[in-house]
């Protein structure tokens, strides 16, 4: 069921709470490393500016411990890089917390067509513990809610939940990123084109476990990468070396290679690796084939791997990709990532649609140069598995129907 979005309710003069996922990367000195979750709101919050509502911003920044303040978690930096990308506009902030009296008097104080930014959500432990009274202060802030945090959308936290139930008859709305990526993930698996082929990688079996089984039946291929590769590779009694492999998932790996065979899925394995020693830029590296001798770890799929995973790409209509297929961030492990994304993006530029998910896939597609040339990029890691996963999202399902 669609949801009514933020331009379809009428926010003039009306104070707009809008969950936003700024839980952008920093550094150490606090300087945000990217800012693509802060541009891809913009429409929403640009919509409520337009037309002279008055905006609260609201979102989390990293794990704080959920007893106050802390300086290096402060949603200061994200405030201000949002003036930037308003062209200069001033973006109130409230450093104190983000309820109590210095919050009401900001929101009080907040004109037609302005903008502010309250602290942390996280830094009260009301956040993460879905509390009600904690969500009833934020929801006294708002005359309309709207969840533009689709990073955040599988989190049950305080402000996703408990506060658009705390809404009550207010108007509880998608913003515009939230509305496009559930089109883009949820859409593109229910309403798939033909050959339609799921590209999975990552570190850990386990984290993939819940997508390979929901996509098992949607797929017609599934090509995996990744260290998780060496746990199905080890089940089918291959010679792994040092691979990393999660010893106590091997019955669920076996489990799901016996319902790929017995079902019309192709779930394909890599078949030759590039191996080093350790994950290290420096350290000997080796091509191995189907077996990977003792003292070396499969670290990349190898060339022979990437030409057969191009060739199904190449046939695919569809294609979701979620999580790297070897150590990217460690060259020369990034080449299998790299040419798989650039296989990806010459399907897409004959006419597939290619949906990237996964926290580590936006920077790995940035890192390539190759971002804005696929379909649609998440800008959600856990929240894009959960989709793949087919999970309920309760933030998503209370906000109100599209009429
Ligand atoms: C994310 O980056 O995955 C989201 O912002 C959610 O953050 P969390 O994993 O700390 O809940
Ligand atoms: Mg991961």
């Amino acid at each position: 069921m669609a949801k009514k979005t933020i331009e379809q309710v009428d926010v003039a003069s009306k104070r707009v709470l809008m969950r936003v996922d700024f839980n952008v990367p920093l550094d150490d000195s606090a300087a945000i490393t990217d800012d693509r979750r802060i541009r891809l709101a913009l429409p929403s919050i640009q919509s409520v500016i337009e037309r002279q509502g008055r905006l609260i911003l609201i979102s989390h920044l990293g794990r704080p411990e959920g007893t106050g303040s802390e300086a290096k978690l402060s949603l200061k930096p994200a405030a201000d890089r949002l003036g930037e990308l308003l062209g200069g506009a001033s973006v109130g902030f409230v450093s104190e917390d983000c309820v109590g009296a210095e919050a009401t008097e900001a929101v009080n104080a907040l004109g037609d067509g302005q903008v502010l930014v309250l602290e942390n959500l996280r830094f009260n432990a009301g956040e993460k513990a879905g509390d009600s009274s904690f969500a009833n202060q934020l929801a006294a802030f708002g005359d309309i809610y709207c969840n533009d945090a689709f990073g955040t959308a599988h989190r049950d936290d305080a402000s996703m939940v408990a506060l658009p139930n705390a809404m009550n008859d207010k108007p509880k709305v998608a913003g515009l990123l939230l509305d496009r990526e559930i089109r883009f993930l949820a859409d593109t698996l229910s309403h798939a084109a033909r050959p339609f082929v799921a590209v999975l990688g990552g570190a850990k079996i386990s984290d993939k476990l819940g997508a390979i089984n929901n996509l098992m039946d949607k797929v017609d291929v599934i090509l995996v990468g990744g260290a998780m590769a060496y746990t199905f590779l080890e089940a089918l009694g291959r010679e792994v070396g040092s691979s990393q492999v999660q010893r106590g998932m091997l019955p669920q790996a076996q489990k799901i290679i016996d319902a790929a065979a017995a079902s019309p899925v192709d779930l394909i394995l890599p078949n030759d690796h590039v191996c080093g020693k350790q994950i290290s830029r420096v350290t000997p590296v080796q091509i191995a084939g189907e077996s990977i001798p003792q003292g070396w770890m499969g670290l990349d799929i190898g060339p022979e791997t990437v030409g057969q995973y191009a060739q199904e790409i190449a046939k695919a209509k569809t294609i979701i990709w979620n999580g790297p297929l070897g150590a990217f961030e460690t060259p020369p492990f990034d080449v299998g990532t790299k040419q798989i994304a650039e296989a990806i993006v010459r399907a897409t530029e004959k006419g597939a649609t290619s949906v990237v998910g996964g926290g580590d896939m936006a920077a790995a597609v940035e890192q390539f140069g190759l971002a804005d040339r696929f379909t649609h990029i998440s800008t959600g890691g856990g929240a894009s598995l959960r989709m793949l996963e087919g999970k309920p999202f309760p933030s998503v399902d209370l906000l109100d129907d599209a009429n």
